[in-house]
């Protein structure tokens, strides 16, 4: 039977850290996968994550099964990151929240949801470019994807009229995945009076947003970055979120997510929150505890929580630290294409423009490694490795 199989594609993003990691290369560079690496390129553990622990360490006393939605304190503390704590802010009662593992996790909890609750057809939209995974996680739920236009490559900012006017012809009742902040390729991302727009035209065309955000702290703050999310939620009746907490707790391994789902009524909420629950029974049953549990002591601990947003602001300050840094050093080797762009992105990535064979040569040539996108992860930028970095990207440019 398995004989007959032809083996699949790598991943296009993992299997470049496989490939880096066998280059034996001592000056070699990982831009690709997104990864936070502090100064010394390692990604550490969280110093606000490691006295939760600690303390969890002495305090559990079971390792009985979790609810299928999980932790009920992360579910809470969750919902009040995404939306606010302040019930005038209007989530009161309309929100429900299911842990899930990581922020992919959530996504196909969402998937499964909308594939067997919601009347069919629906296709997802996805914006074009998008996280190479997006469009794998919907079709494997049976659901259709197509793109919206969204990355203007003449002025890398975002393609906004274009965008409004794709949305603006959708069938009513498609699904639209919108990145909460730090869109992943591109690192640009909508404005106040954008997110407005969007958020006006999905409700008037009762269509159903579903915000991906694995980058909540990364581009201004930790409550700067859910400004677009309220923005939505004032305006759509309905709304699914999709967060991780890979990123900004450090937690990949432990697979932290949670899938948030705001109704127009609580009734709807609890009626969503009893589906939710059947399509994770009939996934994995039920979440696993160590990370979620986790995130809960930290964000409901007034001490512990001061210490983590002080260590998302640190992160965050040293990716822009490096965004600028890199500018200056190509300018440095005297590159006078305009990579001025960069410092102006957000998050961890930013497309860069390099075309396909220039990647190719940058990691042929000078062990750099970066997506055949062209996307770049300046979370793997040091101040150690720029110098060698921008000249190999120089060399490379110089052709
Ligand atoms: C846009 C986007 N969504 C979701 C995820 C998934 O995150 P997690 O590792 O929590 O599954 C990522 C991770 O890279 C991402 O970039």
């Amino acid at each position: 039977m398995f004989h007959t199989l032809v083996a699949a594609p790598p991943d296009p993003i993992l299997g470049l850290t496989e490939a880096f990691k066998k280059d034996h290369n001592p000056q070699k560079v990982n831009l690709g996968v997104g990864v936070y690496k502090d100064a010394a390129g390692q990604t550490p553990v969280l110093t606000a994550v490691k006295r939760a622990e600690e303390t969890l360490l002495q305090a559990e006393k079971t390792k009985n099964y979790l609810p299928i939605e999980g932790h009920s304190e992360f579910d809470q503390a969750t919902q009040a990151l995404l939306l606010g704590s302040d019930p005038a802010g209007g989530s009161a009662g309309r929100a429900v929240t299911a842990q899930a593992p990581g922020g992919t996790g959530a996504l196909r909890v969402a998937a499964d949801f909308i594939a067997s609750t919601l009347a069919a057809p629906r296709t997802v939209w996805l914006s074009d470019p998008t996280w190479p995974n997006h469009p794998n996680v919907f079709q494997a739920a049976g659901l259709r994807t197509a793109s919206y236009p969204y990355f203007d490559k003449a002025s890398n900012g975002v393609a906004f009229d274009a965008m409004l006017s794709t949305l603006e012809s959708l069938p009513e009742g498609d699904v639209v995945v919108l990145h909460g902040c730090c869109h992943n390729p591109t690192g640009v991302d909508l404005d106040r009076a954008e997110w407005q727009a969007v958020a006006e035209l999905l409700c008037r065309r009762h269509l159903l947003p579903l915000v991906d955000f694995a980058y909540q702290g990364f581009a201004d703050g930790i409550r700067e970055d859910a400004a677009g999310l309220k923005i939505l939620m004032q305006h759509c009746p309905d709304l699914l979120v999709a967060s991780s907490y890979s990123k900004n707790f450090g937690l990949y391994n432990e697979r932290v997510g949670a899938l948030t789902l705001v109704a127009e009524s609580s009734s709807g909420a609890a009626a969503a929150l009893s589906h939710i629950k059947r399509v994770i029974r009939a996934n994995y049953s039920n979440p696993p505890s160590h990370g979620a549990s986790v995130v809960a002591a930290v964000l409901t601990d007034g001490e512990l929580r001061a210490l983590w947003e002080e260590e998302v602001r640190a992160m965050r300050g040293r990716i822009q630290k490096m965004r600028q840094a890199f500018v200056e050093t190509l300018q440095a080797k005297g590159v006078d294409r305009d990579f001025s762009f960069i410092a102006r992105q957000r998050g961890m990535f930013s497309f860069s423009g390099l075309t396909a064979g220039q990647v190719q040569a940058l990691r042929e040539q000078h062990a750099v490694y970066v997506v055949g996108s062209g996307r770049i992860s300046v979370a793997g930028m040091t101040e150690e490795n720029m110098d060698y970095l921008c000249g190999a990207i120089a060399a490379v440019l110089a052709g």
